[in-house]
């Protein structure tokens, strides 16, 4: 008789949910409750200037500057950095494809290099290697809230007098070395669209200890007016990028969780990795030293496929999904592989065509990436770190069952 959920026998979890996400309660409420009752729903909303100061404080910034999404926040804070046409912007291919596109809508060309296969973050050698003289702007991505290799990156971008940007979409609360992310980099960028571990529905923060990028962000985000300028007053180029007081009201009440919520995350994490020590075919990515605390946006594992006979992933995952497991691969596609990229359908967003008339991002190979992406990625999102000790234990029991039972998948 089958063992196996996806073969008709009894899923690990039958009729067991993880903890919802996004959670709210009385403080949500209240929050919303607090902006309808006011006149102001927009920009001269209190709850939008307390937010950007709590939240700036809570990064270690001195600036924010919120925005509708953490999209927009990329493509404008590249734009803040004074970027020109056809400059080069150096990204990994193992992101969510925003990190992507807010360099072409910034109308300069995307860059990628490779990752390290330990932690699916950039590799500084590999930054290094793909430096030219157009290039302008770094953007590491502190891939499922582990921080990128910091020092590494500030150090080849110093050297070469480049911007960072830390794409910290994945890392509300993540520190390096004891520092918070986005602090790190000359700009760092958030999403809180629903899936993230701070949300509000759609929205996104740019942080800054810089003066004058908090000045450009804030400008460009606003319709290209001045900090003391007036209303009808557009000294640059800008639009309306703004965040609404909802959802800025909604972020303030889920702050208050946060740290909670981390520390929860944490426990569960380290719990899981401690699991699945001994169940083949799946390794935890590495967290190194310099993590000194991990934002488990995503518990991103690497499948082996040689512990299951050579097993393709989609199979595997098929498995542990039946058991009950929301277990995806997540970024299964290098970026410089997507059909668009390749066309270079890029609408009128045509930089590259001034610094680099024969690109082709067909030619790119990158090795780490290309694992990472089509044999190795898979994740559980960040509310399955927000279960119970038994809810982590059924994850192991699952990864261990469907090893156990592997012959059935054949
Ligand atoms: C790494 C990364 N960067 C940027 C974004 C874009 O954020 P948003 O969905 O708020 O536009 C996301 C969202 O998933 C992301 O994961």
């Amino acid at each position: 008789m089958a063992k196996l959920a996806v073969n008709g026998g009894t899923p690990v979890r039958e009729g067991k949910a993880f903890p919802r996400w996004p959670i709210y309660g009385e403080a949500e409420k209240e929050a919303l409750m607090r902006v309808l009752a006011d006149e102001n729903w927009g920009i001269n909303s209190v709850e939008i200037d307390a937010f950007e100061k709590e939240f700036a404080a809570y990064q270690q910034c001195r600036y924010a500057v919120t925005m509708c999404n953490g999209s927009v926040t990329l493509r404008n804070a590249i734009l803040a950095c004074g970027v020109e046409s056809g400059d080069e912007v150096i990204v990994p291919p193992y992101t969510f494809l925003a990190t992507v596109t807010g360099v072409l809508e910034a109308n300069c060309v995307p860059v990628f290099a490779d990752i390290d296969p330990e932690t699916f973050n950039l590799d500084p050698a590999a930054i290094e290697r793909a430096i030219t003289p157009r290039t302008k702007v770094i953007i590491p991505v502190h891939i499922g809230g582990n921080p990128a290799e910091m020092d590494g990156i500030m150090a080849v971008a110093r050297k070469h007098g480049l911007k960072v940007i830390e794409d910290a979409a994945h890392a509300v609360g993540a520190e390096y070395k004891g520092r918070r992310v986005g602090s790190i980099g000359d700009i760092g960028s958030f999403s809180f669209q629903s899936s993230k571990n701070l949300c509000c529905g759609e929205g996104g923060a740019i942080v800054t200890n810089d003066e004058d990028l908090f000045i450009r962000c804030w400008s460009v985000h606003n319709c290209g007016r001045d900090l003391t300028g007036a209303w009808y007053e557009h000294n640059q180029l800008g639009g309306n990028y703004r965040l609404g007081a909802f959802a800025a009201a909604l972020l303030r009440a889920q702050m208050k969780k946060l740290e909670g919520e981390i520390a929860l995350r944490d426990r569960n994490a380290r719990r899981l990795i401690e699991k699945l020590a001994d169940v083949p075919g799946v390794s935890p990515l590495k967290v190194p030293e310099t993590t000194t605390r991990h934002a488990w946006h995503l518990f991103v594992m690497r499948y082996d496929k040689t512990a299951f006979d050579g097993l393709d992933r989609a199979v595997w995952l098929k498995a542990l999904q039946a058991e009950g497991l929301p277990l995806y691969a997540g970024y299964d596609t290098p970026h410089y592989r997507h059909k668009f990229m390749l066309n270079k359908s890029f609408y009128s967003f045509d930089g590259w065509r001034k610094s680099n008339p024969d690109l082709d991002y067909g030619k790119i190979h990158l090795p780490c990436a290309e694992k990472a992406a089509y044999e190795q990625s898979c994740w559980l999102p960040q509310n399955v770190m927000l279960g119970s000790d038994r809810d982590i234990d059924d994850v192991a029991d699952a990864f261990r069952k469907v090893y156990e039972n592997r012959s059935e998948l054949k």
